[in-house]
């Protein structure tokens, strides 16, 4: 019954998204932002006036809000796409990805999301090696210097990354970590093609074994 998966890992603007999208393409598999979904949580929060601080209320909101992300990310139907990374969005974000019934709501979601894909999928995070699909068929954990990811993600500058980087290791409750059994791939300097052929050939070696 385990949904078949590729789970990928890693800090922010170490290539997650970029490369899990083109892994799910070459595939024929579908594909899972789960960042995206704690930043369309933190913008319901702010939207609906729910206190951050609020776990209970927070959790509820996690398990309710209908949220959507492709191919654009939207809460109950409204378009948020622009909104999510916003430096509000960013800050609010690690506050209400410490918070553990929100995880506990977008996990379970995450979980049922990956059961109705019927050939498979590619889901990128912080914690889908070691808590999501710690079965997963294949564990990646992506890295890159801090200086490539903050040049990928200019707009947000690199204090900012550094600052989440350290709230999403230093959290109680499910810590980005690497998973002992992941291949650990650094994409500082790599190609987006190149990065791809690797986790692919390496989905093929580990099936085939
Ligand atoms: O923009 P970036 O790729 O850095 O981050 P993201 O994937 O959009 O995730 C935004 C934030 O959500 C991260 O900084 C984490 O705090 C949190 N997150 C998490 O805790 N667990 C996940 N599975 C995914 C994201």
């Amino acid at each position: 019954m385990s949904a078949n998966v590729v789970a990928i890992d890693g800090p922010a603007g170490s290539g997650k998204s970029t490369v899990a999208k083109a892994v799910a393409t070459e595939l024929g598999w579908s594909f899972l932002d789960t960042g995206a979904m704690y930043r369309a949580v933190t913008v319901a929060a702010y939207r609906y006036g729910v206190d951050l601080s609020d776990g209970d209320a927070m959790g509820l909101l996690a398990r309710t809000v209908e949220i959507e992300t492709l191919p654009r990310v939207a809460i109950n139907g409204d378009d948020i796409e622009e909104e999510i990374r916003s430096a509000a969005t960013n800050v609010g974000v690690s506050v209400v990805a410490a918070t553990r019934k929100v995880r506990e709501a977008l996990v379970d979601r995450q979980r049922e999301w990956a059961e109705r894909q019927p050939e498979g999928t590619v889901v990128e995070g912080r914690d889908i090696t070691t808590v999501v699909f710690p079965d997963a068929r294949l564990k990646v954990f992506l890295t890159a210097s801090l200086e490539e990811r903050a040049r990928r993600r200019n707009e947000e500058g690199e204090d900012s990354i550094a600052r989440r980087d350290a709230a999403d290791a230093s959290r109680v409750v499910s810590p980005l970590r690497q998973a002992e059994d992941a291949i650990v791939i650094d994409t500082t300097g790599r190609s987006v093609e190149d990065v791809v052929k690797e986790i692919v050939e390496c989905l093929k070696s580990h099936t085939s074994n």
